[in-house]
């Protein structure tokens, strides 16, 4: 596997390009879920410069709080809550360019100030939920929505 990240470019669509090859080869050879989804958040927080960076399992009626990169954020989400449990009940990708004005949005760090959630399917029911967060509001759209559906398939396929 890789032993470092470098992610090349200016724009975000260029960072992804540069990044998302790396993360395949980081997993490349590896089987354990957690050693690869570890990597895979170390890899987004640090190679595209998100502030939080991490997945949700869905386990019996909430989310519970899986590997991930930032600061320490809350373990247990109910369906429906917060832009996480919306995503997952609506079963959808869920952009929010402002956090404050996101009904509901549970704040695990006052520094969060923009977010992106993404379900994981498999067999057709929802697993799991990619959360990424900025510092910065507005930091995320459209081109986030595609690269990062990008990992999500990678991770859809390791867990
Ligand atoms: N803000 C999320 C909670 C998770 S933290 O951001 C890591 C939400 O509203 O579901």
């Amino acid at each position: 596997m890789a032993e470092s990240i470098n992610v090349q470019g200016n724009t975000r669509k260029d960072k992804y390009e540069s990044l998302l090859p790396q993360i395949k080869a980081l997993t490349e050879g590896e089987t354990d879920a957690i050693a690869n989804l570890s990597n895979i958040f170390s890899a987004l927080k640090y190679g595209m410069g998100f502030f939080w960076a991490g997945i949700y399992f869905v386990k019996n009626d909430e989310l519970v709080l899986g590997p991930f990169q930032g600061p320490v954020a809350c373990t247990r989400i109910k369906k429906g809550k917060g832009v996480c449990g919306s995503a997952w009940e609506k079963k959808q990708v869920i952009i929010v360019p402002d956090v404050d004005r996101f009904p509901g949005h549970i704040a695990c760090s006052s520094l969060s100030k923009s977010e992106i959630v993404l379900p994981c399917f498999k067999k057709g029911e929802i697993i799991a939920v990619v959360d990424v967060d900025s510092d910065k509001p507005g930091d995320f759209d459209e081109t986030d929505r595609r690269y990062l559906a990008e990992v999500v398939t990678l991770i859809e396929n390791i867990i």
